[in-house]
């Protein structure tokens, strides 16, 4: 197994193999070195901090990385005053990218008190050009960049870092190369995302991910499969298939296979409980996927379907290839395949051209779909994207009071949808102790909705059937139910 691969059987004293892996497991080779040379100095490990912003893509990106780093021997923790420091960067929306450079203001500093930090930078904002030549300017103290396309490449460019004196940058505007069998370090023991599929091919008009992320690749399923089998093995129940758009997945693989046979083939590993998978694409979403999903033992009662916006024409505009009434009628047929699910949902608001009425028919959309919950966001101009050119008349004003009609009915119906499980005996993931009262646990349904009750740490990792006592809003408190 390659989490287990012998860096010090590794000969470093050769020149570095050309394939992958290999390659990179001989870098942390070297990197290991470097690490006891440290240890014997100071007497105790370098310390590297990730940070992570963005989606389940990063989150995914950042647990391969300190997989790495842990395996060349640095502990890694949550401060930022550690050795080596790394930010792995969103730029969905503005404010994703502010808060970056908020916090490099504050490595410049921590870095005239220690000049042997080390601060790097990856992610999707990296792969914007004006980015880079931003931070060349104004945050010259950064050691390392790296981007979206070369992560697997991390061990080789983290000891080429440790080598150089000046900043090491390496930006790919593509690849079409998956590295398998790299090492990986999971936040939580009992449950994983899995990437599917990496980039996307939609160009929805609003957004920078394709441009950044590249284009659609799936990986092979059976890599998906050995994959999960493993993380089963090793105490995982829970799996989020990840794709930016899973219901296109497989249609471009030497041997195409659809989303819902992927599913099928996953639903067979034993020993997995709960598979989980983001995000669904209204316009790709089949009828053979809601037929697996209800007939399904594993896939969680939860399906998040991304509206945007609920005015046909503001839609055609975003490039979403669905009109309303189109999106509507998925939405009732998934609910009358599988009454039991929750629906929730992603809405811009602000995009150009849209007025008042137009989000009325989105606020009408939230209404009649019942969604279980809705992230709502501002519309925030991507430089380089269609919608970037088009005009917006509407003030900001405007469509901030919009935005707030929005959320209002929003967060009505989540209510009032939540609450609709009280009474009942249902079974949860626990996933952590509770952060406010040490006495409970707090664990998932099915349909994702969060549930507190009172339980021993033990039972974090496990599935336990609770009843559902009283509704709050976005979560229930509950009881453990006794076995039988
Ligand atoms: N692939 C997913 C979305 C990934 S981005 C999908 O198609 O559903 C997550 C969400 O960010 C999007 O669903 C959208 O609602 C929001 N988003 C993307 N670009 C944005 C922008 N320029 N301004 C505001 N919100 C945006
Ligand atoms: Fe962006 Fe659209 Fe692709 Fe989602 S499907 S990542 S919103 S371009
Ligand atoms: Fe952000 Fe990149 Fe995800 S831009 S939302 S981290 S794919």
């Amino acid at each position: 197994m390659y989490n287990e691969i012998d860096l010090d059987k590794i000969d470093v004293t050769l020149e570095p193999p050309t394939e992958e892996p290999a390659r990179q497991y001989y870098f942390m080779a070297k990197c290991r070195e470097w690490v006891r040379v440290f240890e014997q100095k100071n007497g105790c490990f370098p310390t590297a901090s990730i940070q992570t912003f963005g989606c389940q893509m990063n989150a995914k990106d950042s647990e391969k990385i300190a997989g790495i780093i842990k395996k060349i021997g640095f502990a890694v923790i949550e401060e930022e005053s550690a050795d080596f420091v790394l930010y792995n960067t969103c730029t969905v929306r503005d404010n994703a990218n502010q808060r970056v450079y908020g916090r490099l203001g504050l490595m410049n500093s921590m870095k005239k008190k220690n000049p042997n930090k080390k601060v790097a930078l990856c992610g999707c904002m990296m792969q914007e050009p004006s980015v880079i030549e931003k931070i060349q300017k104004s945050y010259s103290f950064v050691d390392l960049i790296f981007g979206t396309h070369n992560i697997y490449k991390f061990a080789e460019l983290f000891f080429t870092m440790y080598q150089s004196e000046r900043m090491v940058i390496d930006i790919w505007k593509e690849s079409d190369k998956i590295v398998e069998d790299l090492p990986a370090e999971r936040k939580y023991p009992f449950k994983s995302g899995v990437n599917i599929m990496y980039g996307c091919n939609n160009f929805c008009s609003y957004c920078i991910v394709p441009y950044v992320r590249g284009r659609e690749r799936s990986r092979n399923p059976r890599d998906i499969i050995r994959e999960i089998e493993r993380l089963v093995s090793e105490g995982v129940v829970e799996v989020m298939l990840l794709g930016q758009n899973v219901n296109s997945y497989g249609k471009n693989l030497e041997e195409p296979i659809s989303f819902a046979q992927l599913l099928q083939e996953v639903e067979q590993i034993e020993g997995l409980e709960r598979i989980r998978f983001m995000t669904s694409h209204p316009k790709d979403l089949s009828d053979d996927l809601i037929e697996v999903m209800k007939n399904s033992k594993k896939i969680c009662r939860h399906l998040h379907l991304p509206l945007q916006a609920g005015s046909t024409r503001i839609l055609k505009a975003m490039n979403r290839s669905y009109t309303k009434e189109q999106y509507l009628a998925l939405a009732h047929k998934i609910r009358q395949e599988i009454p039991d699910i929750s629906l929730t949902t992603d809405i811009i608001v602000g995009f150009p051209g849209e007025t008042a009425e137009d989000v009325e028919e989105t606020i009408a959309v939230v209404r009649k779909v019942q969604y279980d919950n809705a992230f709502t966001f501002i519309y925030s101009k991507r430089t380089g994207t269609p919608a970037a050119a088009m005009p917006n008349p509407t003030s900001d004003e405007e469509i901030k009071a919009n935005f707030d009609r929005l959320l209002k009915v929003v967060q009505e119906t989540a209510r009032s949808r939540v609450g609709r499980l009280k009474g009942e005996v249902h079974r949860v993931l626990v996933e952590e102790i509770n952060e406010h009262d040490a006495s409970l646990v707090t664990g998932r349904l099915s349909n994702n909705t969060i549930v507190h009750f009172k339980g021993e740490p033990s039972l974090i990792g496990t599935l336990v059937d609770v009843k559902l006592t009283e509704a709050h809003g976005f979560y229930y408190i509950g009881e453990q139910v006794a076995l039988q």
